[in-house]
């Protein structure tokens, strides 16, 4: 089943992009499964973009994208689409994670800038060879953390840059949340013919904390800004025992500046209600949490908490803001050549640090940050 959409034709390529030019950017997804079908809403949502092309190998995944961007060609290969389209700004690559390094090389090489969704890569040495295509082609690589567009983190950065509570010293946060989806991919062992949803084999998924919780330790670093020195983590399988992946962790990060950084991750934490997701800052001043919809910030010295407003997303919009947001910095990337608000090396950060934080629970010890490769 080879480029089977209504464009039959082979395209034309378009003239190249710029701040000036007002033409959308057109772009390829590439993986059309459950977040797929949520960017294509949200891509539709913005006047900046045209879906021109979607590949997916999976056919009624792929038939139901082509439901929702009818006026996009199809491929169930994405060598074929990169290889036949010449009418290309932008890839999306939204495939599971072991295919992130693989399929966004060969978009890189194919001279379009990509938004990969996260996390960046499975291993430290596939993040390394993504930033170095990127680096080699000179196309914006953006990695798609798009949960630090959440309100309450763009006001935390803003109000710990400004020393609202002096010296970030102490970070407590964690993610309490359900199962992951039953109806994910199935990935088929070619040796055994066994199919298993790919969220619950390392070798597909990497690990569950690369899967979620990477966005609040994405935020959070951008946050602290400082380096990691060491990752301790203990967990495991206490409720789901039918798959490698592990269904619970707590972690403790230590930063080279004394900071330390606690993270609680529970996939059996459905209905938690606000214990689901928690952030606490506390620095030498002052203490800092979201709460009622604002930021209250509190000092050692006691006084009463000092209350400061979130600033919404604008333009608001009905479906994952975050989402919408993430497109306009890549599309301001791509436009301009600024480098991604997300890019690589912060990629690569978060993923390290939770590669790290696995190893420390499969190996019951402390991870120093040279035990995975720079
Ligand atoms: N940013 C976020 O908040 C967020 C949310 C959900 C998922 N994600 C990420 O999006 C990615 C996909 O997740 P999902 O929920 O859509 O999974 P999914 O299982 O619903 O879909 C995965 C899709 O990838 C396709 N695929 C498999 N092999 C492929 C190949 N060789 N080429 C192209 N497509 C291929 C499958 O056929 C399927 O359609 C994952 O990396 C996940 O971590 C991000």
């Amino acid at each position: 089943m080879e480029n089977i959409g209504r464009r039959t034709f082979l395209p034309a390529s378009v003239p190249a992009l710029s701040a000036q030019t007002t033409r959308p950017i057109r772009v390829a997804l590439i993986g059309t499964g459950h977040r797929g079908w949520i960017q294509i809403a949200v891509l539709k949502a913005n006047p900046g973009y045209e879906i021109v092309a979607l590949a997916d190998p999976t056919p009624e995944f792929l038939d139901r994208a082509a439901t929702l961007a009818p006026g996009a060609a199809r491929y169930s290969d994405y060598r074929k689409l990169l290889a036949e389209r010449k009418d290309l700004d932008a890839a999306i690559v939204i495939t599971p994670n072991f295919l992130h390094a693989e399929v966004t090389i060969a978009a890189l090489e194919r001279g379009l800038d990509v938004l990969c969704e996260k996390p960046m890569a499975t291993t430290v040495e596939d993040a390394n060879r993504m930033a170095a295509a990127a680096a080699k082609s000179g196309k914006i690589l953006y990695i798609g953390c798009q949960k630090r567009f959440f309100p309450t983190n763009l006001k935390m950065q803003e109000l710990v840059a400004a020393g609202a509570i002096g010296k970030i010293e102490f970070v407590s946060a964690n993610l309490f949340r359900g199962d992951w989806n039953p109806r994910s991919w199935q990935y088929t062992d070619p040796k055994t013919g066994v199919s298993t949803n790919w969220r619950y084999l390392t070798r597909t998924e990497g690990s569950a904390l690369l899967e979620d919780g990477i966005h609040e330790v994405d935020a959070l670093n951008w946050i602290i800004n400082g380096r990691v020195r060491r990752v301790m983590a203990t967990g495991g399988n206490n409720v789901y025992k039918d798959r490698e992946t592990i269904d619970h962790a707590g972690l403790l990060i230590e930063y080279e500046n004394g900071v330390k950084f606690t993270f609680d991750f529970c996939l059996f934490g459905q209905n938690a209600g606000p214990a689901g997701r928690r952030t606490v800052l506390i620095g030498n001043e002052g203490i800092m949490q979201p709460e009622n919809g604002r930021i209250a910030v509190r000092k050692r010295t006691g006084g009463p908490a000092q209350y400061f407003d979130l600033k919404p997303l604008e333009p608001r919009v009905p479906e994952d803001p975050e989402a919408y947001h993430q497109l306009l910095a890549f599309a301001e990337s791509v436009r301009t050549r600024k480098p991604p608000f997300v890019g690589p090396e912060s990629g690569k950060l978060a993923v390290k640090i939770m590669l790290l934080a696995e190893k420390s629970v499969r190996e019951h010890r402390v991870m120093d940050w040279n035990d995975l490769p720079a």
